[in-house]
C-alpha cells in the first residue's frame, strides 16, 4: 500500500508539473493526494460495527480527575467576563420574532482560541450508544484524555456551552437533517449524543451501508433528526474501485433527490461537504465534462476542484431557495446551515502510528490555515452570503457554521490509530511509531472538538 501511495504521489506530481501550478497549490494538492488513499479506505470500506464500551471507563476515571483539578485554576483565570448571550431565547417563546429580518450575527465564532475547560463532556462511549465505532476513541483505548478538556473562546464574545434542553426546546415538533459526507455524519452523531444526555433518541429508519440514511426521533419532544448521505450535494455516480471505476462522476446540473425531495418536510438542514471534491472526480454539466480532478488517464483537461465545489454549493442553495418558494404554509422559518471545511491533520505517513500524534490544541496563531482549507471555507461563506441575499424575506435563513479555524487548531481531536480498537495490542506497543497502522486524522473523536460544531449550530438556530 505504501508503494501505491508513492506511485500515486509521483504520478500526481508529474501531472501537476505539467500544469505548472503555483507552488503553494502544488504542495497542497500533493498533500491531499497522499491523504486521498487513506480516505478511500475509511470513508468507503471501513465497516461500521457496534461499539465496545468496556475499556474507556477505567482509563478515564484514572486520568480525568487529575486533569480536571489541574485545570480548574487555570480556567478561572482564563474565563472571559461573560456577557450572557442568550440571543434567540425570545424567538423561542415569540413566534413573531421569527418573522423579522435576520439580525446580524451577534458573535463571530469563526476566530478565537481554545482554552482549558474543566467541565467533562456531556457524553462518553459508555453513556451514548450511537458513536460510530471508528470515532469511539476512548473505548478504543486512546490513553490520553486531555483533548476532552478544552472549550472554544471566540475573540471578543462567548460561545455558550451546549444546552440539550435549549436544543430540544427548539427542535420540538421540528425536523432537522444533516446532509453530506462522513463529516456531516460525524457532526450528526455528535448532536445525537449531546441530545441523548437529556432524552433518548429512537432509531425509526435506517437504509444504506454504514447507516447512510437514518432517522431518529426524540419521542418526548416529537423532535426528529435525520442523516442523508450526499457527499457532493448534487447528483453523483460514485466511484466503484472494485469495478475499476476510480472517479466519481458528478452531475452539476442534476440534484440529489434522495435529500432534495425531502426539503418540504424539513425545518432545518445542516449541509457539510468538501472532502470528496479532493478525490478523483469528473464533473458534468449539460452533457459536457466541465471539470476533472486527477484524471490524466481519462484524457480530460485537469482542473482544480474549487470551481466544481463552488458550482455545486451555489446551485444547491439556489435550488433550495427555488423549491422553498414563498415559504411554508405554517409560516415557520426554515434554517439552512452550511458547515465550513473541516481540516485534516496528517503530519507524517498516513499509515504510521503517529500520523496525528499531538495531544494538545495549537495555540492561536501557531497553525496557519492551509491554502486548500482557506479556499474551501471562503467558497462556502460566500455562497451563504449570496443565498441569504437571494432568499431575503422568503422565510428561509442561510447561515455558515464557520468552524474551519477552530477545527484547524485541533490536531489532537482525531482518532489517529484509535479508529480501531487497541491498535497496538498485537505487539509493537505505543512507542513503536514505525508500526504501520491505519490512522484517521480527518474525522473527530467523540466526544471531542466536533461537539463544538454543534455548540455553534445551537447558537445559529436560536438566533
Ligand atoms: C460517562 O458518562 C456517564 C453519564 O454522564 C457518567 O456517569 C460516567 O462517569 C462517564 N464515564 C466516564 C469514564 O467519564
Ligand atoms: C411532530 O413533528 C413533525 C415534524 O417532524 C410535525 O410535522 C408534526 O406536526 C408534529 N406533531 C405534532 C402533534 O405537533
Ligand atoms: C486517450 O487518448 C489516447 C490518444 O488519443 C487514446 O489512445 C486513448 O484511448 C484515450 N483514452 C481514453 C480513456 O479515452
Amino acid at each position: 500500500l505504501a508503494a501505491m501511495v508513492t506511485n500515486f504521489l509521483q504520478k500526481y506530481q508529474l501531472q501537476n508539473h505539467h500544469l505548472i501550478l503555483p507552488k503553494k497549490q502544488f504542495v497542497t494538492y500533493a498533500v491531499y493526494a497522499l491523504i486521498v488513499l487513506a480516505f478511500l479506505h475509511y470513508l468507503l470500506f471501513y465497516p461500521a460495527s457496534a461499539s465496545d464500551k468496556s475499556v474507556v471507563a477505567q482509563v478515564q476515571q484514572e486520568v480525568a480527575p487529575a486533569v480536571v483539578s489541574a485545570r480548574v485554576g487555570a480556567r478561572e483565570q482564563l474565563l472571559p467576563p461573560t456577557p450572557s448571550p442568550h440571543q434567540g431565547d425570545e424567538a423561542l417563546g415569540n413566534p413573531l420574532a421569527e418573522e423579522e429580518a435576520p439580525a446580524p450575527p451577534p458573535c463571530d465564532y469563526s476566530d478565537g482560541e481554545w482554552v482549558p475547560d474543566a467541565r467533562p463532556p456531556l457524553y462518553n462511549g459508555t453513556s451514548c450508544g450511537t458513536i460510530k465505532d471508528g470515532q469511539n476513541c476512548m473505548s478504543h483505548g486512546r490513553p490520553d484524555t486531555g483533548y476532552l478538556y478544552w472549550r472554544w473562546r471566540p475573540r471578543g464574545c462567548d460561545l455558550p456551552a451546549f444546552s440539550p434542553d435549549a436544543f430540544l426546546g427548539w427542535l420540538r415538533n421540528r425536523h432537522l437533517a444533516f446532509v453530506g459526507d462522513s463529516l456531516a455524519r460525524n457532526q450528526a452523531e455528535s448532536l445525537l449524543c449531546l441530545l441523548a444526555s437529556r432524552s433518548a433518541p429512537e432509531l425509526v429508519y435506517r437504509d444504506g451501508e454504514e447507516g447512510r440514511f437514518r432517522r431518529f426521533v426524540f419521542r418526548e419532544f416529537n423532535a426528529t433528526v435525520s442523516v442523508f448521505w450526499s457527499p457532493f450535494l448534487v447528483k453523483v455516480a460514485e466511484k466503484a474501485e472494485r469495478a475499476g471505476v476510480r472517479h466519481n462522476n458528478v452531475f452539476l446540473d442534476a440534484f440529489d433527490e434522495r435529500w432534495m425531495s425531502r426539503l418540504g418536510a424539513l425545518d432545518a438542514a445542516v449541509l457539510s461537504v468538501g472532502h470528496w471534491f479532493l478525490i478523483p472526480g469528473v464533473y458534468h454539466d449539460g452533457g459536457l465534462v466541465v471539470a476533472c480532478h486527477d484524471c490524466a488517464d481519462l484524457n480530460h483537461t485537469e482542473t482544480d476542484f474549487f470551481g466544481a465545489f463552488r458550482d455545486a454549493v451555489h446551485r444547491t442553495l439556489a435550488e433550495v431557495t427555488r423549491r422553498h418558494g414563498r415559504g411554508a404554509a405554517d409560516g415557520k422559518k426554515k434554517v439552512v446551515a452550511l458547515t465550513t471545511f473541516s481540516p485534516a491533520h496528517f503530519e507524517g505517513d498516513w499509515d504510521k502510528a503517529g500520523a496525528c500524534p499531538r495531544q494538545r490544541p495549537y495555540s492561536a496563531g501557531e497553525k496557519e490555515m492551509g491554502y486548500t482549507e482557506a479556499e474551501l471555507r471562503k467558497i462556502v461563506v460566500e455562497a451563504v452570503r449570496v443565498a441569504a441575499d437571494a432568499a431575503a424575506g422568503s422565510g428561509l435563513r442561510f447561515a455558515a457554521l464557520d468552524v474551519t479555524a477552530l477545527a484547524n487548531l485541533r490536531p489532537d481531536g482525531h482518532p489517529g490509530p484509535f479508529m480501531h480498537k487497541d491498535p497496538f495490542a498485537s505487539g509493537g506497543g505505543e512507542g513503536a511509531v514505525d508500526r504501520r497502522v491505519q490512522n484517521d486524522c480527518v474525522h473527530w473523536c467523540m466526544p471531542g472538538p466536533v461537539d463544538t460544531f454543534n455548540e455553534v449550530l445551537l447558537q445559529t438556530i436560536l438566533r
